[in-house]
């Protein structure tokens, strides 16, 4: 039987974002595959196994900067705004996510990040002392949202009133990743310009009034190893606010559709909440708020699993379906809190893992510390709840739940 090569352009539409994996296990059936309609309209090859996926992650010969693939080579760019380093190769890459460590919190000082923990626990409580007396609400608006993009804007410098016009871009770049159309890629442009337009504004302003905050302490760095060119300041600031918020939206709100889906494993949780952390690792692995990586392209042919993958073509990489390889995860389909050895590809791996997953993690491990202990009878109202658009940056729009009370 000839091979299906439409099960990513399935699983890219909308009728199918509320359970993706079934297509996903589908393609899992050919570990490396041609699929029609890849992200720019150029068709890619789709890596869907666990073993598979790390490897190419971690494989030199498999670019992230898209300008070195034919498919997409030559097509106008129209804003001028440079790339960010999760666009960039060696060396660029790696110097420019050294200079920006640097100052975020580098894993040899774990303190930086801890020093926030306090603030992060009081948002969350307020968020939640700002629910009491309701009944019902939607988790995605009243917490999963606010939470991140208020600890983002902390740690950045940006000013949380801004949100309204920042919101407006980053919806704008996150439902165009894989534009498929002139006007989306226009779109996405557009939206890259306006938010590095806001950025450079913003660094000048950090430059010239600098306060404890990264923005202006990447701007003010004068050292070798840590000046930063303008243009990459303003690229990186921007990456930071926009991954930096999007995928922590949806670990919290698919993480609380899961637990709202498993009653027994929620009261547990209450009893044992040692049980958190594994918790949040396990949503990582189940329901990925990065489903597929879509941004790479090789630089050489390359065989993987009995194919071969043409020079400069585009390369997927299904996390959300190399999560629930059954070769690496027992039982893949069932949420398992106890999981042992859960190497989940949440966070990706190789040179780009997860800039911001210490951070990710201590804001996840906080908030269902307090959603377990604080909701009493929580109960979800429609099961599917509506989707974000995106299917590579999936989760839910709104999460209408109820409850007894708001402890
Ligand atoms: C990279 C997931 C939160 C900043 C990545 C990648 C994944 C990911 C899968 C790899 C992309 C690739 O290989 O092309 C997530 C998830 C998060 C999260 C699931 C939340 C649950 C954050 C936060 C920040 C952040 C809070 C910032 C504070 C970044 C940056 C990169 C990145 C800058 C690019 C790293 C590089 O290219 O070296 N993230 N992320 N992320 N993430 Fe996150």
């Amino acid at each position: 039987m000839s091979q299906d090569t439409t099960i990513l352009r399935q699983i890219y539409d909308y009728a199918n974002r509320a359970n993706p994996y079934p297509l996903w296990a589908k393609l899992r059936e050919t570990p490396v595959c041609w699929q029609e309609d890849g992200p720019d309209e150029a068709g890619a090859y789709v890596v869907s196994t666990y073993r598979e996926i790390v490897a190419l992650l971690h494989d030199p010969r498999i670019s992230s900067d898209l300008r070195k693939s034919v498919q997409t080579r030559g097509r106008p760019r129209t804003s001028t705004a440079p790339f960010s380093f999760i666009s960039l190769d060696p060396p660029e890459h790696d110097r420019l996510r050294y200079q920006a460590m640097r100052h975020f919190g580098p894993p040899e000082r774990p303190e930086y990040l801890e020093q926030l923990r306090p603030e992060i626990v009081h948002l969350v409580t307020t968020l939640l002392d700002q629910l009491q007396g309701q009944r019902q609400f939607d988790l995605i608006d009243s917490f999963a949202y606010p939470l991140p993009v208020t600890v983002i804007c902390r740690i950045l410098g940006v000013p949380l009133e801004d949100e309204p016009q920042f919101r407006v871009w980053a919806t704008a770049l996150i439902e165009n990743i894989s534009a498929q159309t002139e006007e989306q890629r226009r779109q996405r442009e557009q939206a890259r310009s306006d938010l590095s337009q806001y950025m450079a504004g913003l660094v000048e302003r950090h430059r010239e009034h600098p306060g404890d905050d990264l923005l202006s302490r990447m701007a003010t760095d004068t050292s070798t190893e840590g000046r930063m060119a303008e243009s990459y300041l303003v690229a990186t600031a921007g990456l930071l606010l926009i991954a930096g918020h999007v995928t922590t939206v949806n670990l919290i709100g698919n993480g609380m559709l899961t637990l709202l889906r498993h009653p027994a494993i929620l009261e547990r949780l209450r009893n044992e909440p040692n049980l958190i952390p594994a918790t949040v690792e396990e949503v990582l692995r189940y329901e990925p708020p990065v489903q597929l990586i879509s941004q790479r392209a090789t630089l050489d042919e390359i065989s993987v699993a009995g194919t071969t993958i043409p020079k400069g073509v585009l390369v997927t990489l299904a996390l959300a379906a190399g999560n629930r390889d059954p070769a690496q995860f027992a039982d893949p389909d069932r949420f398992d809190p106890e999981r042992r050895d859960n190497e989940h590809l949440g966070f990706g791996s190789g040179i780009h893992i997860c800039f911001g997953a210490p951070l990710a993690r201590m804001e996840a491990q906080i908030a269902f510390t307090e959603l377990v202990r604080r909701l009493s009878q929580p109960s979800l109202v429609v099961d599917p709840p509506p989707y974000r658009p995106s299917p590579l940056l999936r989760g839910p729009e709104h999460l209408l739940m109820t409850v007894e009370e708001v402890r």
